[in-house]
């Protein structure tokens, strides 16, 4: 039987992901959204996509959280999206407040589900869907660093006029402004980096990589980032399905590893079927330390404020 992919969420993020997942013919979609006829529509078209590609496919769009029972893998996608000029932390109390309320109301119809988190701040709403679906650390995950690796690659390979496939980089930390990026593990066809580019060209590219979201903010006006953050997210839903054993970046409930606890953050993890199956712990310098250190203290500290608005 076909896996069950739930979207909360049918916006720019959660119907790109709606239409890489049906087009894949790996599971059957059911996405959610408030706005009435909304999630409706885009299933219609994207259904009628599959048709123009002979692709047997299932999906619904629906005002219903109940149509959403018996989800293998749920991605919630809904809130409001980052604006120009916007800091992560002004989404905070508004998107906990709509997370809090869907995870709330999903965790007794969907007992079995592997939630994936992209709402932002996405790893104090995959805290914040840990604590109130109840479910084991192994099913809760957020999508972040998948994306800022994307970035990282793109601009190395726009740099280098190499093929981003023989890239291979790894990024620790929370998504954006935070992202610890390993340059020292990053090699161009085994190469390492620092045998391509110069110490300042890397920084820069680094620096592009965590204004990477903003710039495309910027440019689009209104809304964000929304088909490499769907490609990412299918990734992982992939990773699951198939029970791949990726190794991808992605943010998931520390407890003592990295010299974290209680908290969330972007690590090295295999992604299989049980969701996150193992997180990979590499030796990290003292700069690298300091900085998912900061990191982790950035998220910590807006989960304390959830915890002081009493919303977890
Ligand atoms: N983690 C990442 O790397 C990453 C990347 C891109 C976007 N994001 C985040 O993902 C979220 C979605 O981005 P987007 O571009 O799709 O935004 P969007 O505005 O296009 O879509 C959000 C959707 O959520 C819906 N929504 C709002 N409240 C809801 C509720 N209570 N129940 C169900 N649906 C509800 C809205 O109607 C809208 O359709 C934002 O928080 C954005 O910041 C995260």
């Amino acid at each position: 039987m076909r896996k069950k992919l739930g979207i909360i969420g049918a916006g720019n993020v959660g119907a790109t992901l709606a239409l890489f997942a049906v087009n894949s013919g790996l599971c059957d979609v059911v996405m959610f959204d408030i706005v009435e006829g909304m999630p409706q529509g885009k299933a219609l078209d994207i259904l009628q996509n599959t048709v123009v590609l002979g692709i047997k496919a299932n999906i619904i769009g629906t005002n219903n959280l109940e149509d959403l029972s018996g989800s293998d893998i749920i991605v919630i996608t809904a809130g409001l999206a980052r604006k120009p000029g916007m800091r992560r932390k002004d989404l905070l109390m508004a998107n906990a407040d709509i997370v809090g309320g869907i995870v709330k109301k999903l965790s007794s119809q969907c007992p079995d589900a592997i939630y994936i988190v992209v709402t932002n701040p996405m790893d104090v709403m995959a805290y914040l869907t840990l604590a109130i679906s109840g479910v084991g650390r192994q099913r809760v995950l957020g999508m972040g660093g998948i994306l800022d690796l994307s970035r990282f690659k793109t601009f190395i390979s726009m740099e280098l006029g190499v093929a981003p496939k023989d890239i291979e980089t790894l990024v620790l930390g929370g998504h954006g402004l935070y992202m610890v990026p390993l340059v020292r593990f990053t090699t161009v066809k085994g190469i390492p980096l620092s045998k391509w580019l110069s110490k300042e060209k890397i920084e820069a590219l680094v620096q592009r990589t965590r204004e990477g979201g903003a710039e495309i903010v910027s440019l689009l006006k209104t809304g964000s980032a929304y088909y490499a953050p769907a490609q990412s997210t299918f990734e992982m839903v992939k990773a699951i399905i198939l029970d791949e054993k990726r190794i991808l970046p992605c943010s998931v409930y520390l407890d003592g590893e990295y010299g974290a606890k209680d908290v969330f953050n972007g690590v090295p993890v295999i992604l299989g079927k049980q969701g996150l199956e193992k997180i990979i712990e590499l030796e990290l310098t003292d700069e690298e330390k300091q900085a998912f250190a900061n990191s982790t203290e950035e998220v910590s500290n807006m989960i304390k404020i959830l915890k002081e608005e009493g919303k977890i």
